[in-house]
């Protein structure tokens, strides 16, 4: 697919990216490389990920001009305090000049002497999320924000962002810069169209991640995607991945596959209908969020 989206930097983000959120670094690196080779001219990572170094060697190795490439990075939650220096570190891994769009990971700060950065949560059962009080994720967005004068990136925006959290966000006097993207857990098992909703109204692009389900990929064994694919002679996560761009979200499969990575690039063209009934699936059980990090029960999804 060659299909992009305009941010409201008057950039542009081609819809279906690369997705790098692998087990080991030898995949990081040669699934990027497969990508690449394959044509897609997104790549998402985040510093947390661990991966960033291998994902800048791919690009690299691939022969691709840098300009040709949209990259994006995250702020992880124990950097929140010194966002900037966290931005420093991923371009030195990705061995980049810029990144075209840098995120906040997620709306929570934790505690950067935490006991654990990945899962803060501490023996006695608290977190080591830090307390609204002392920071929160507007005064993070503040500084994120300086990047695009430095020139380090492109675009800024947030990641795991409720409508609640949005709405806090773009109305602090300190935010100068609407979020050109909010990348969220999105897939026909949750569809989440009033976040989807809220987005476009403000100008803000909407990414979804872990598209087929993440791991186990349940969303692929749901009937209707299934029946819907014989349909139109694809696979279901073809379905999945057009149903996406259908709804004009940028779609982010993740695959180590080299067969699986070229065919996530394929979108078909979904008819209406078809986009209609993919959107009823999430009705009948309602919606199943299949991504739960250990805080995000206290500040995350609360709408
Ligand atoms: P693999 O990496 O072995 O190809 P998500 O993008 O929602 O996070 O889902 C990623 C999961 O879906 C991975 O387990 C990946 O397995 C699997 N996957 C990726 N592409 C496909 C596909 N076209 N068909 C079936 N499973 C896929």
């Amino acid at each position: 697919s060659t299909v992009s989206y305009p941010l409201n930097t008057g950039a542009k983000i081609p819809a279906v990216g690369f997705g790098t959120f692998q087990a080991t670094d030898e995949e990081a690196y040669s699934s990027v490389v497969a990508a690449l080779k394959a044509g897609y001219r997104h790549i998402d990572t985040a510093w947390i990920y661990g991966n960033e170094s291998q994902v800048g060697q791919a690009i690299k190795d691939s022969g691709v001009p840098r300009e040709e490439i949209f990259v994006t990075t995250k702020v992880w939650g124990t950097f929140h305090q010194k966002p900037l220096e966290n931005l420093e570190i991923s371009l030195e891994k990705l061995g980049l000049e810029y990144v075209d769009l840098w995120l906040i990971h997620w709306p929570v700060p934790l505690n950067p002497n935490g006991n654990s950065p990945r899962m803060p949560t501490n023996p006695d059962g608290s977190r080591d999320v830090v307390p609204e009080s002392e920071w929160d994720f507007v005064k993070t967005y503040e500084l994120v924000q300086e990047a695009v004068a430095l020139g380090k990136a492109k675009s800024v925006g947030v990641s795991n962002f409720s409508i609640k959290n949005l709405k806090k966000l773009l109305a602090a006097p300190t935010t100068k810069i609407v979020p050109a993207a909010n990348q969220v857990e999105l897939h026909p098992l949750l569809p989440q169209p009033e976040l989807i909703e809220f987005c476009k109204q403000n100008n803000i692009v909407v990414e979804a991640y872990s598209p087929l389900g993440s791991t186990g990929s349940p969303v692929l064994k749901d009937e209707t995607l299934i029946a819907i694919a014989k349909e139109y002679e694809v696979s279901p996560a073809t379905i999945a991945i057009s149903w996406a761009v259908w709804r004009n979200t940028v779609v982010l499969p993740k695959s180590v596959t080299a067969s699986r990575i070229e065919s996530n690039l394929e979108i078909v063209q979904l008819k209406d209908e078809d986009g209609e009934r993919i959107n009823e699936i999430a009705k009948k059980n309602g919606p199943k969020r299949l991504i739960n990090p250990p805080w995000a029960p206290y500040v995350v999804f609360n709408d």
